[in-house]
């Protein structure tokens, strides 16, 4: 006999000598039919479940006290003895298959929420958006610009304090006390009990916001011996109600250099360097002569060049300068007939407004990102 009619002879066999076993299979059957009803439903509503609060409802239709899964483990009671082993596997492995679709639904919505907190996907390789980031303040640029000029000539930075006293502002600068920038008017003077550790005091004179940065050439002196070459950019305060030209509130930039032999001639070739860096190489300088008290002799420097628009080729008034006075040297404990100096002073505004044709100094107080985004 064929192997095959052998086969389907003895399964016929069986299937008719054991209708019994099929009436006590009727659980395992009806239980696998349940099963696989409870495990298609599952599988087909979990995709469509988009949030945690739908999740929670279909979870609870499934495996909560009324849920489809639990009812069919219930009914485990009803199934006789023998079939149970039979039963218990199917129900654990779609137990499993279950819990496989809860934990999968779950991280998929986990992933959503994250992905909607994170927003749109990003391509790291794009280029990056056109925002403005911030920039550098037209008058740090110039101090900036300034400084790296005096820098090519030896020249290093020295700091002094905003809140000075009168003999470094005046006194020590050979500044007389009828002077008209020592009046209340003119300058912003503290009230008597003022202290100011960062300021020692000469004696016991006033304190004041600096005038100008001058007494840090004071400062500077007093804290080291010549030979020395220093710039001094800094606040200064001044009682100007300001206009187009005036603040209470400007910058400046001290220069000093205190040696042996330093001439006029040196004078002229610093500022002449200075000029030619700052408004081109075709820039010319004039010295006029002036009075400061701390100079002598005094001049006002003027700048002419071709390189300022409206401004062009005019004789434009730009820093004060002079030889150190002696009698400032001797204030600060030099000896004048060794030792001799030249000094200058300029507004960084001022040099400002004149390389970019500003014609009002509150431009640069007033934050206006129109104004500021064009030295971006
Ligand atoms: N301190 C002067 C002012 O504020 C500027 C100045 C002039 C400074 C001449 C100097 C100088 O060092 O030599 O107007």
């Amino acid at each position: 006999m064929p192997q095959n009619d052998k086969q389907t002879l003895t399964h016929r066999a069986s299937r008719f000598a054991t209708t019994h076993i099929q009436y006590q299979s009727a659980p395992l059957f009806l239980m696998r039919q349940q099963l696989a009803t409870i495990l298609e439903t599952a599988r087909n509503a979990a995709p469509t479940i988009l949030s945690r609060a739908e999740f929670e409802t279909f979870k609870a239709g499934i495996a909560g006290p009324n849920g489809s899964l639990t009812a069919a483990m219930k009914s485990m009671a009803s199934v006789p003895k023998d079939e149970r082993p039979a039963v218990g596997k199917l129900l654990n492995q779609t137990k499993s298959e279950i819990e496989k679709i809860f934990a999968n639904t779950l991280a998929r919505i986990e992933q959503n929420e994250i992905a909607a907190r994170l927003g749109a996907p990003i391509d790291p390789s794009l280029e990056p958006p056109d925002v403005a980031v911030g920039s550098i303040h037209p008058l740090t640029q110039t101090r900036e610009e300034i400084a790296a000029v005096f820098h090519k000539l030896g020249f290093t930075i020295a700091d002094g304090p905003e809140i000075e006293t009168e003999w470094y502002c005046f006194d020590a600068l050979n500044t007389p006390p009828d002077h008209p920038a020592r009046d209340m008017q003119d300058t912003f003077f503290f009230p008597p009990a003022t202290r100011c550790p960062d300021a020692p005091k000469h004696a016991t004179e006033a304190y004041l916001l600096r005038s100008h940065t001058s007494s840090v050439q004071i400062r500077e002196m007093l804290r080291r011996p010549p030979p020395l070459r220093i710039i001094a950019p800094g606040r200064c305060f001044r009682r100007d109600t300001a206009d187009a030209t005036h603040s209470a509130n400007f910058h400046q930039i001290e220069g000093l250099w205190i040696d042996e032999n330093v001439s006029l001639r040196d004078l002229k070739c610093v500022l002449d360097f200075f000029a030619r860096e700052m408004f081109g190489t075709n820039a010319q300088i004039r010295l006029r002569p002036s009075f400061f008290p701390f100079t002598e002799p005094s001049f006002e420097m003027d700048i002419k060049s071709p390189n300022l628009g409206r401004l062009s080729d005019r004789w434009l008034e730009i820093m004060g300068c002079g030889l150190v006075d002696p009698n400032v040297l001797k204030n600060t404990g030099h000896d004048p007939t060794r030792w001799t100096g030249l000094a200058f002073g300029m507004g960084i505004e001022r040099i400002a407004m004149l390389r970019y044709g500003i014609d009002d100094i509150r431009h640069f107080y007033a934050n206006d990102l129109r104004f500021l985004r064009q030295f971006a």
